[in-house]
């Protein structure tokens, strides 16, 4: 139902405090639009950075991908065929596009930018019944 250009220009989404979210490398974010909407939110080397948690390839989960740096470049690798992805940008040597988030920090909150609500605890429509 949305666009990328939406998606991205949606409003800050209060996602929880910094201190709890930086201790693990990464969340994944429900979105109220459901499972292809979800969001992951890395933590690495200080930094948060937001990207669709579902691989732009076939779907694959990227929160449990692995993190690498080369030349200052992070990149998180999908676990099912390996492809990279810039964090910061979401590119790929595939040229394949992950669509990436604003974050912020505020007052010790991480905030997210995104045209749904977004929650670390699944909606109920995102539920299997
Ligand atoms: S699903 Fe991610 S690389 Fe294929």
């Amino acid at each position: 139902p949305f666009s990328p250009e939406e998606k991205r220009s949606g409003s800050w989404r209060l996602i929880g405090p910094a201190s709890e979210l930086s201790k693990k490398r990464c969340r994944l974010m429900y979105s109220s639009l459901g499972y292809d909407s979800d969001v992951c939110l890395f933590y690495v080397k200080g930094e948060f950075f937001a990207m669709d948690a579902r691989c732009s390839h076939s779907g694959g989960p990227l929160c449990e991908g692995d993190i690498e740096e080369a030349d200052g470049v992070l990149q998180v690798f999908c676990p099912w065929h390996d492809y990279d992805f810039d964090l910061r940008t979401g590119t790929s040597g595939t040229s394949l596009q992950q669509q990436v988030y604003e974050v912020k920090l505020e007052d010790g909150n991480v905030y997210v930018k995104h045209a749904s609500d977004l929650s670390l605890q699944p909606f109920p429509v995102n539920q299997k019944t």
